[in-house]
């Protein structure tokens, strides 16, 4: 059995992980952490790297009551273990009493002679840096301790994300408009959604989605934008990447996506849709939205009926831009009908997601990490992603043209 740390979309967690591993099932969920069963360890340590969404990985050792003494459970783990110890102790949702969890362990391990020292700073979590920097994970010490409603999970951390490793890949990339980039773990989310291995993004500007396909399995990737400026830099960000793998680029509006000739040879498109402006708290208004709407509206109409003609038969994920304004969200409710029109949806969740104790449900509502024993999903069966400061956010479809 295992958890993961989901990332802070936690639906987005939960459908990349049933998109790598359609056969598991799914026990607890909640907003900081999955909990399932059904998959090897094998299999979870080889595909753990390429997953975009999942903070760290761990391993159940012990299903416990909810009301066991977390200090007894880290001696009674420790007591096999020679030399000095380092370890984190991390709850999940995350609690107030973490401190004294943290002190009564120590305690209760000097007590036993037990030479160890917690690397935990101001009483917090860790973060997947101090983890990496501690060597926590060769160690099996960083300690997880996960609340249900009922029980209480015990598991070691097998697989931590390289967070200086995502950075280093957004920071490198040659680019000359900042504004808006996609986040590498997204690309690599809505990948996993697609599935397919030969990929081709119409709208490709610095690259991000073809990078992280090559830097994950893609062999074979295919690229066009309406600016000549990003077909270059996309060549120059894929190049420096000094990979193995084939590719077709050309300059191309998307607009007449029907003349593209590489089509056949496509297995996925997978694209974050041109925004056009990037608005700011200054000047965001409905007008604006609105008018941006209209002069985008015409792009998408021509993009899916271009691949109606041609048959494309492949997946396509997409991701839509919505707006925030005033604290509401405004979507974009026009290219619903657009995708409908032209589009079969894929769900990215089950229709039916449940799990736990159906007749706990109501006694959860108000707990600090609500529990959930069913998952719904939005009205147009899309996810989300957006960050708190950012006034655009992106509204993920998986789709196949009717
Ligand atoms: C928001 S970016 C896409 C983000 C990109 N997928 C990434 O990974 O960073 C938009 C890109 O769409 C391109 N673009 C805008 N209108 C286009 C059109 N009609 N056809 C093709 N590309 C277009 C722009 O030149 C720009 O490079």
């Amino acid at each position: 059995m295992f958890a993961i740390q989901n990332g802070r979309e936690f639906k987005l967690s939960i459908a990349e992980i049933l998109a790598i591993f359609p056969t598991i099932k799914i026990i607890t969920v909640s907003k900081s952490v999955t909990i399932f069963d059904g998959v090897s360890i094998d299999e979870i340590l080889e595909k753990s790297p390429n997953l975009g969404w999942s903070i760290k990985i761990m391993e159940i050792r012990e299903i416990l009551d909810k009301n066991s003494k977390i200090p007894e459970i880290i001696l009674n783990y420790f007591e096999w273990k020679t030399g000095k110890i380092d370890y984190g102790i991390n709850t999940f949702p995350e609690k107030p009493e973490l401190k004294k969890i943290l002190i009564d362990t120590k305690k209760i391990l000097q007590a036993n002679s037990i030479s160890s020292r917690f690397v935990n700073k101001d009483f917090r979590n860790l973060s997947s840096v101090q983890i990496t920097h501690e060597k926590l994970i060769k160690k099996e010490t960083d300690l997880n301790f996960i609340f249900d409603y009922e029980n209480l999970y015990f598991a070691t951390s097998i697989f931590v994300q390289d967070i200086e490793w995502y950075g280093k890949r957004d920071f490198d990339k040659e680019r000359s408009m900042q504004t808006g980039m996609l986040p590498p773990k997204l690309a690599q989310i809505m990948l996993n959604l697609a599935w397919w291995e030969v990929i081709y993004d119409p709208f490709v500007w610095l690259g991000t989605v073809l990078i992280e396909a090559i830097l994950n399995w893609s062999k074979k990737v295919f690229w066009s934008d309406l600016s000549s400026e990003m077909v270059k830099v996309t060549s120059k960000n894929l190049e420096d990447l000094k990979e193995n793998f084939k590719y077709k680029i050309i300059e191309q509006n998307s607009k007449y996506i029907q003349e593209i000739d590489f089509l056949n040879e496509v297995e996925s498109i997978v694209t974050e849709w041109y925004l056009w402006e990037i608005m700011t708290q200054k000047n965001i208004s409905s007008d604006r939205i609105d008018t941006q709407k209209k002069k985008l509206r015409d792009l998408y109409i021509w993009f899916f009926s271009g691949l109606q003609k041609l048959q494309f038969k492949w997946n396509i994920v997409i991701s839509f831009p919505f707006w925030e304004m005033n604290k509401k969200y405004f979507y974009f409710e026009e290219v619903y009908e657009i995708i409908n029109k032209y589009c079969e949806i894929q769900k990215l969740l089950p229709e039916k997601l449940e799990f736990g104790n159906q007749d706990k449900a109501k006694e959860r509502i108000n707990s600090v990490d609500e529990y959930y024993n069913f998952i719904e999903v939005t009205k147009a069966w899309s996810l989300l992603y957006k960050r708190d400061n950012q006034l655009v956010g992106r509204e993920i479809f998986k789709l196949q043209i009717k």
